[in-house]
């Protein structure tokens, strides 16, 4: 046996070994911090993405995963290329906001909701930002109105400002993936969209030490391609069901009258009653986005409001059922057992911590 093929083969144990079992492994490096630049070359040939691409290609019926991505225009613009973006084709959200309301065996449910009337699931997107205001600021506010929300990070930007992750952690926030450049996903290869998402979880368990289970696609760009691989890597795709609207250049006082009254049952968009729990849509690193918190205090007195609370708990999770158990496994899973994807962790251990002794013993007996 050659030393390259032996070599590669004692890889494959340790790379297969640590790509299935949680903890998740380090890449060999993590991509730059530029938003700008696509996840390319040796950074889709790292180990831990070649591998997790053969499980996502395992997991997933080739006829989902061979949905053409769209074409990159710019931000997030796209040229969306499969023939029916419809619900009865590739549901791709941008076109009448499809979503998937029931699992598939390529993919599961959105979450768009929350399950009670009285519910809201607030969201802040692409911190953690060192904008003013922003995530301190933010922080700041939801600690003094003793609010818990749901942050949905950047990879790039836990990067950059690991202390403020640690900070929206320690606070008891909870946290989700939202991709490491911000690019839409459907305008990426398979291997760019699993780097996206194993990128931002290997630096977000670096700088917290959990790995979380939900992931908020950038602009909501997504299709039954995108919601395959997010789910095959252990993922709730988490949309929403009102925007705020604070990126779209409206007054700060637009934003906060259409979060005013979201708290107080109205939906901003029909000006009628809410006739489910709501999950919005904020970003940490706009001004318009404290200020509406803010704004929340003085509506406090008003009869009929809306509990505001990190997304997890609308969905009927405890805070530590937020990320994978330390056996790998998922907790949001309601059946209480392990997700069929990942090997018997205990088992699969077993084996190959034998098969890796035993070339070892190879290894040894030849040289
Ligand atoms: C809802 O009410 C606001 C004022 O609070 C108004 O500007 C908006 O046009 C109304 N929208 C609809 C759909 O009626
Ligand atoms: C939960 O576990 C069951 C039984 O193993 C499995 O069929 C299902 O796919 C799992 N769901 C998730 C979300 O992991
Ligand atoms: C996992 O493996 C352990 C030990 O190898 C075994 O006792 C257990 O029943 C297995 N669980 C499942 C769900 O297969
Ligand atoms: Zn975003």
């Amino acid at each position: 046996m050659k030393l390259a093929n032996l070599q590669n083969l004692i890889f494959q144990f340790v790379v297969v070994k640590s790509v299935l079992v949680y903890p998740p492994p380090n890449p060999i490096k993590f991509p730059t911090s530029d938003q700008q630049t696509l996840i390319n070359g040796d950074l889709l040939t790292d180990p831990l993405i070649v591998e997790t691409v053969k499980h996502v290609e395992s997991k997933v019926s080739p006829k989902i995963l061979a949905i053409p991505p769209s074409t990159f225009i710019q931000d997030s613009t796209v040229t969306y290329n499969a023939p029916d973006p419809s619900a009865a084709g590739t549901c791709y959200w941008a076109v009448g906001q499809c979503l998937r309301s029931s699992d598939t065996s390529d993919f599961q449910a959105d979450i768009s909701i929350c399950k009670n009337l009285n519910e809201w699931g607030v969201t802040y997107d692409d911190g953690p930002s060192t904008q003013v205001p922003g995530t301190k600021e933010l922080l700041s506010e939801l600690t003094s109105q003793k609010l818990l929300t749901t942050h949905f990070v950047v990879g790039t930007n836990v990067l950059l400002y690991p202390d403020l992750l640690k900070q929206i952690d320690a606070a008891g926030h909870q946290i989700g993936v939202h991709s490491w450049t911000h690019h839409p996903l459907t305008s990426l290869s398979n291997a760019q969209i699993v780097a996206e998402i194993k990128y931002t979880e290997g630096i977000i368990y670096k700088t917290i030490g959990k790995v979380p289970i939900y992931f908020r696609p950038p602009y909501g760009d997504v299709d039954d391609r995108v919601r395959a691989i997010i789910s095959a890597l252990g993922y709730k795709n988490v949309m929403w069901t009102i925007d705020s609207s604070d990126t779209s250049g409206i007054p700060n006082s637009e934003v906060t009258a259409r979060m005013t009254k979201v708290f107080e049952g109205t939906n901003p968009d029909t000006n009628t009653s809410l006739t489910t729990g709501v999950i919005t849509l904020e970003h940490d690193y706009l001004d318009n986005t404290v200020t509406s918190l803010a704004a929340l205090n003085s509506y406090k007195t008003s009869s009929k409001l809306l509990k505001p609370q990190p997304v997890g708990q609308c969905q009927g999770l405890n805070s530590n059922q937020w990320y994978l158990n330390s056996d790998g496994s998922n907790p949001a899973n309601k059946s209480g057992s392990t997700d069929p994807s990942k090997p018997n962790t205990s088992h699969s251990f077993k084996i190959q911590n034998i098969l890796f002794i035993f070339t070892i013993i190879i290894v040894t007996f030849l040289f």
